[in-house]
């Protein structure tokens, strides 16, 4: 079986795994990383978004062999201790229902604002179209997002 060497969170982790492993599974099952989660397995809901040199990517699509030297990134490692601005407007506009979707609507968001930081609503729905929530938080996601957009600038 191939070894893979990723760096997770800035630490680096040797994995021994098949190539078509999901980075998704090589997170969750080998490196215990379980805030990232599956949703539908097959790149359409976003549960499982993590960066990678941060770049929000699906990491149920992202078999572990197409990861080279990049950067993984994952809800874990998004601020130390949960102070990411993203993250403190998650807690201001008290986002999350069931919470499942929201670690990755939290790293899609995260991503956004670092390549767009003062995003309209439109690019936020835009960007954010992929993240479904079924518990509906889609307003207040908007809303924190602005707002951690002001807390940025
Ligand atoms: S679990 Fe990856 S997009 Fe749904
Ligand atoms: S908060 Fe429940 S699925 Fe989004």
């Amino acid at each position: 079986m191939p070894s893979y060497s990723l760096r997770v969170n800035g630490q680096v982790h040797q994995v021994d795994v098949d190539e078509d492993t999901p980075v998704l599974w090589v997170l969750r099952d080998h490196l215990q990383l379980t805030g990232t989660k599956f949703g539908c397995g097959i790149g359409q809901c976003g549960a499982c978004t993590i960066h990678l040199d941060g770049l929000a990517m699906r990491s149920c699509s992202v078999p572990v062999s197409a990861v080279k030297s990049q950067d993984i990134t994952t809800i874990e490692g998004l601020s130390e201790k949960g102070t990411h601005p993203v993250q403190k407007a998650w807690l201001e506009h008290d986002v999350p229902q069931c919470g499942y979707c929201q670690a990755g609507q939290i790293m899609n968001a995260a991503a956004l604002l670092a390549d767009t930081p003062n995003p309209t609503d439109e690019e936020i729905a835009a960007r954010m179209n992929g993240n479904l929530c079924r518990c509906g938080t889609y307003t207040r996601i908007q809303k924190a997002i602005k707002s951690a957009a002001e807390q940025m600038s």
